[in-house]
């Protein structure tokens, strides 16, 4: 159990005044959580305190070769007023799966959740009111060392911020489209793919930006072998519902492990659907299009909830999804998906963790 010290602010930032223009990762609330780590001495001086820049040395390890890794998770606030959590746990162990591959030390699972839910109790006032909108939390571990050889640091910083936050994407629940990335990949097997790494993020900018200029929203990455297999998108997993069947990439190294994305597995079994997790080639994907199997799409992602896409560029090949809206089957996800945030239908999975009355 940590022991938290806590030092309040002096003054405190106005509250958005309109929830519904909140965005995505703009605002940060009042408070953040800090630990640090040492070599020898292990994680230590668990605290809140107030929101403010950190003062690194230049030569810091995280500044030149990226040593961190990040986690995101949402508090949300129902009708009764409860601020709540989704499966924190998750957070936490993938966290620790992250740390193992970029040689971090590990933040113990009990001390993430205590931390995280310490710091939402602070900011409960932060949590949103307003239907969609929730307060996104990002946990995140830097190396702080300063050295310019190539070694693991031996000091870390392990730190909460917290962002009240609209839907990801500017168009809400509308439909998006997605390029498929033809040259630049993601990860390819031995790389950090699975690990929720700044790294893994950087490398994708690129191809992001250039699909954002031609009008999309997202690139759609393919394995980085063969350039034939569909992985994930940018900020999200991605499912193919052909036939009546549920297809996602499976997680096998190269492909992020997506807390929505099992959860969006279990409910698809739970709901009699076959769910298939094997390699899928974005041919067989264009192909279903064409023929018309293709009966929805849609990405996954703690930012992004569920995500309908309405269109797939291929090279020159382009398929529209449906009819370009958003389909039945992805509608229940979400509905379902975001009732139980929300508290809005009872969470059988036991998936929900409350954290206090707000
Ligand atoms: C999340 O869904 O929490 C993510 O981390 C995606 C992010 C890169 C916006």
């Amino acid at each position: 159990m940590l022991d938290i010290k806590f030092t309040e602010a002096k003054t405190l930032k106005e509250k958005p005044a309109d929830e519904t223009k909140l965005g995505f990762g703009k605002i940060f609330t009042d408070y953040m959580f800090v630990m640090n780590y040492d070599k020898g001495q292990g994680w230590h001086d668990p605290r809140i305190e107030p929101y403010h820049p950190f003062e690194i040395a230049p030569g810091c390890v995280v500044l030149h070769y990226a040593q961190e890794v990040f986690e995101g998770l949402k508090a949300y606030r129902t009708k009764e007023n409860v601020i709540q959590l989704f499966r924190p746990d998750c957070n936490a162990e993938r966290m620790q799966d992250s740390c193992e591959r970029l040689c971090i030390p590990k933040v113990p699972k009990d001390d993430f959740i205590q931390a995280v839910k310490a710091l939402v109790e602070v900011e409960k006032d932060w949590v949103p009111h307003s239907e969609g909108a929730s307060l996104y939390i990002r946990p995140f571990v830097f190396a702080s060392m300063e050295q310019l050889g190539v070694h693991a640091s031996t000091s870390y910083i392990f730190c909460i911020i917290l962002s009240p936050s609209g839907a990801y994407y500017s168009t809400g629940l509308a439909p998006v489209r997605i390029y498929v990335e033809d040259e630049y990949i993601r990860s390819a097997p031995g790389l950090t793919g699975f690990a929720k790494c700044g790294g893994n993020y950087a490398a994708s900018i690129k191809s992001g930006e250039l699909a954002e200029e031609l009008g999309y929203s997202q690139v759609l990455w393919l394995d980085g072998v063969e350039h034939k297999y569909v992985e994930e998108v940018g900020s999200m997993n991605i499912f193919f519902k052909i036939d009546g069947k549920i297809y996602t990439a499976p997680c096998v190294g190269t492909v992020l492990p997506g807390v929505t994305r099992r959860s969006i597995i279990e409910l698809c079994r739970d709901w009699g659907y076959e769910v298939i997790e094997e390699k899928i080639a974005i041919a067989d994907i264009m192909k279903a299009g064409h023929e018309g199997r293709l009966e929805e799409v849609f990405g996954s992602g703690t930012a992004a909830v569920v995500s309908p896409v309405k269109e797939l560029k291929y090279m020159d090949d382009t398929i529209i999804i449906g009819d370009g809206n958003i389909g039945s089957f992805t509608q229940r996800l979400y509905d379902t998906m975001t009732g139980m945030q929300w508290g809005k239908i009872r969470d059988a999975k036991g998936w929900i963790v409350p954290v206090c009355q707000g």
